[in-house]
């Protein structure tokens, strides 16, 4: 089923674990583990919706400066978490993507995510994109820099675009953020040049199927014009 008012391509930053867990009285990784289950469910909506990329910002590049303890827990949750999903994304025919410096992970971590993407990398179905130390501003470093390295004295947006990290992907239709922050955090930064925003007051382990209904609705209301 595909619908022309759907977006083609839609990006989450995936806010607001820590203050779930805070409101419960709990530990920060237990919102990221209830957090980890929502990604599962969106991956899952999105993929019976037919929509064709869907980009999650899971770990930013600036996410290093935290706790050991919670950069650890959320290392362990994201490699053994992909690793345990692998199977179902296999039948759900979903291309896997990871965006970001990804040789800043430990080697046991690094094996298991590069394993899964490698795994799922002749899936013709829905790609889910997962930015995984992640920052907008580096990968714009690490598309000039293969630039420069190319040899290329001139160059134009489509050089920039195919040697980002999201190269062959399509730039996001719609942008949500959840838990009622108003800033991007260095996510997409060169491609989300025509995205629509949408905002969500709900913390990520509370966005369910019917918070994400209505930023569908809020997209499909909007007029977008690209400075016509
Ligand atoms: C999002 O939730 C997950 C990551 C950034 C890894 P947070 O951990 O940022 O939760 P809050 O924003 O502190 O509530
Ligand atoms: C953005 O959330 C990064 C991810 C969701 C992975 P943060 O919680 O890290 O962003 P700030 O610190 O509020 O800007
Ligand atoms: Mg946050």
């Amino acid at each position: 089923m595909s619908d022309i008012t759907l977006p083609k391509h839609i990006a989450i930053i995936m806010d607001g674990n820590g203050r779930w867990a805070k409101k419960r009285l709990m530990p920060r990784t237990a919102g990221h583990k209830k957090g980890f289950d929502t990604f599962v469910n969106t991956v899952e909506t999105c993929s019976d919706m037919g929509i064709e990329y869907l980009t999650v910002y899971a770990f930013s590049a600036e996410n290093w400066n935290r706790e050991q303890g919670e950069v650890s827990a959320l290392m362990e949750l994201m490699s053994r978490g992909i690793t345990k999903y692998t199977p179902d994304l296999m039948r759900r025919n979903i291309r896997l993507k990871l965006l970001g410096d990804i040789d800043r992970f430990a080697e046991k971590y690094r094996n298991a995510l590069r394993g899964a993407e490698d795994y799922l990398a002749a899936n013709t179905g829905m790609t889910l994109c997962i930015c995984l130390s992640y920052g907008g501003r580096q990968e714009l470093v690490y598309a000039f820099n293969r630039l420069a390295q190319q040899g290329k004295t001139e160059i134009t947006a489509e050089d920039i675009s195919a040697n980002l990290y999201t190269a062959g992907v399509p730039d996001p239709d719609l942008i949500i953020r959840t838990s009622g922050e108003y800033r991007i955090s260095n996510f997409l930064l060169w491609q989300s040049a025509y995205a629509e925003y949408y905002f969500a007051d709900v913390f990520w382990p509370d966005f369910d199927e019917k918070e994400l209904q209505k930023a569908l609705d809020a997209y499909t209301k909007r007029e977008r014009r690209y400075g016509r």
